[in-house]
C-alpha cells in the first residue's frame, strides 16, 4: 500500500472516462493494489472519496469513506468505507438539493452546484460481490462526486461559477451559513 500523488485540474487524466474493469481483472493484485492505494491516499489527504482518475488509473473504481470527524468536511455524516467498481448511479426521483462541495483534485476552491438528493447506486466491491442500494443527502452527494470523476467531470463542471471561492474566503464568507443548511439537508434526507 502506498498514498499516491494526487493529480490535479489540468491534468487530462481527469478528463477521461474510465474503463468498466472486469471481475477477473478486478481479482488481479493491480486492481488490488490500486484500491489499496485509494484507501491510503484519502485517508492521508482527509477527502471525502477519492476515484482512481485522481491518482492517475482510468479504471472504475472509487472510494467513499467519512470519519465520525473529518477535517475539510465536518458535516458530513460518516461513511463506513465503500470501494466501488463499475458503479453505476441513478436518481430516484427529481428532487435535488443545493451543496458546496471542495475536490482534491481542485486545490483551494469550493463552490455550490445541484446534486439528486436520492439515489440508487450499484456496484461490485473489492471482492466482486454486487450491491444495490438507496443514498440520500451528502452522502448521495459524495458517491455523486466519485462518480462524476470516473466520467471526467469535475464538481466546477457544475458548479454555479460565482459562488467559487477559495477556502480561506468559504470560511470567511460562506462555512457559517452553508454549514447551517448541511445540517438541515441530513435531517430531511439522512443518508
Ligand atoms: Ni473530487
Amino acid at each position: 500500500m502506498a498514498v499516491r500523488e494526487i493529480v490535479t485540474i489540468g491534468d487530462p487524466v481527469l478528463r477521461e472516462r474510465a474503463r468498466e474493469v472486469a471481475v477477473d481483472e478486478l481479482r488481479s493484485p493491480e486492481v488490488q493494489g490500486l484500491i489499496d492505494d485509494l484507501i491510503e491516499t484519502r485517508r492521508a489527504a482527509n477527502g471525502a472519496g477519492l476515484a482512481a482518475n485522481q491518482v492517475g488509473e482510468t479504471a472504475r473504481v472509487a472510494v467513499a469513506e467519512v470519519e465520525r470527524t473529518n477535517p475539510r468536511y465536518p458535516y458530513k455524516p460518516p461513511i463506513p468505507l465503500t470501494v466501488m467498481v463499475n458503479p453505476l448511479i441513478e436518481p430516484v426521483d427529481d428532487e435535488t438539493f443545493e451543496v458546496n462541495e471542495g475536490c482534491l483534485s481542485v486545490p483551494d476552491l469550493r463552490g455550490y452546484l445541484e446534486r439528486h438528493a436520492r439515489i440508487r447506486v450499484r456496484y461490485l466491491d473489492r471482492d466482486g460481490e454486487e450491491h444495490d442500494e438507496i443514498r440520500s443527502g451528502l452522502t448521495a452527494g459524495t458517491f455523486q462526486h466519485e462518480v462524476d470523476h470516473l466520467d471526467g467531470v469535475l464538481f466546477v463542471d457544475r458548479a454555479d461559477p460565482r459562488t467559487l471561492s477559495t477556502w480561506e474566503h468559504y470560511e470567511r464568507h460562506q462555512r457559517a451559513e452553508f454549514e447551517e443548511r448541511a445540517h438541515a439537508i441530513v435531517r430531511r434526507y439522512g443518508s
